[in-house]
């Protein structure tokens, strides 16, 4: 039986650390670490990232702001709604939750954000210096996944990491972070011919596909660490991408879901919010 990654247990250890470091720094500066959130729409999965993210943000001392609009919100309104938390010196993280609706050119509003609020990393400014190796913002899910990583002391140099699946969010940069961690990189998509074949030479498999269950032991090697990001509810319950039972004896380490990926996405969240606060405010 492999061994399990638990982010679950990973992510309180570090949102304690948060809480005491906003505490500190609360009283150092007198200024309260505050994330403005911009909801559009009632997607469901939405409505339950965004309420995750605000209760953790409370637990740890962080001020959270939700910004809800309905789905007929022109981009030039959302424009002005970013140009102001931008100015707005007591806002010192601004995240736009995704997706956003098909009438509003996404790329063109993520990079409206002012780069120094830019906690989820999503703008061309941090992309370009996550790619160059640079110190950035980092999208939350690939750097909460480098984080299990290090704590169960697996160094991905010289491993090959295979990430399945080349989202802005997931994959790309997961593959830039473990690119920079020395580890060799291949990333699969859905255009990807005999993926076995190469999902199989996986030291490190990360599965960022959205497909409940699609991975079984036929697609690891022995002895391979396994990471999981995908959440699909089907029948109420939470399925991974992964099949957890059928890959369990084979592989090496496994995040489980829930329980891995997801709990410290939020968790990276806080830091990067602290990380930005730490930027703005001296
Ligand atoms: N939608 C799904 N995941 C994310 C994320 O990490 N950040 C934002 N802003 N939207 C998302």
């Amino acid at each position: 039986m492999g061994k399990i990654l638990d982010g679950k247990a990973l992510a309180k250890k570090i949102r304690k650390a948060v809480k005491i470091e906003t505490e500190n720094l609360i009283e150092k500066h007198g200024v309260t670490p505050h994330l403005a959130v911009i909801l559009i729409g009632d997607d469901p999965a939405s409505e339950t990232y965004v309420s995750s993210k605000e209760r953790a943000s409370k637990r740890a001392g962080i001020k959270s702001t939700i910004i809800r609009k309905n789905t007929s919100i022109s981009e030039a309104e959302l424009i002005n709604i970013i140009n102001d938390l931008n100015q707005d010196k007591n806002v010192h993280g601004i995240l736009l939750q995704l997706p956003i609706p098909k009438h509003i050119d996404s790329e063109k509003v993520i990079n409206m954000i002012d780069p120094k609020k830019d906690v989820d990393g999503f703008s061309n400014y941090h992309v370009a210096r996550l790619n160059k190796g640079f110190d950035a913002l980092v999208p939350c899910t690939p750097l909460g996944i480098m984080e299990i990583l290090s704590e169960y002391q697996i160094d991905p140099k010289g491993k090959h990491a295979v990430v399945m699946g080349r989202s802005q969010i997931v994959g790309k940069p997961m593959a830039s972070l473990l690119l920079k961690a020395n580890a060799t990189v291949t990333v699969t998509h859905s255009k990807t011919q005999k993926i076995k074949s190469i999902t199989n030479q996986a030291d490190i498999l990360v599965v960022a596909v959205g497909k409940a269950k699609m991975i079984d032991e036929s697609y690891i090697k022995s002895g391979a660490i396994l990471i999981d990001v995908g959440i699909s509810r089907v029948d109420g319950k939470l399925y991974g991408d992964i099949d957890f039972d059928s890959v369990k004896e084979k592989a090496s380490y496994i995040t489980p879901v829930p329980g891995g990926v997801g709990p410290m996405t939020i968790a990276m969240l806080l830091k990067n919010t602290l990380k930005c606060y730490k930027n703005i405010v001296k």
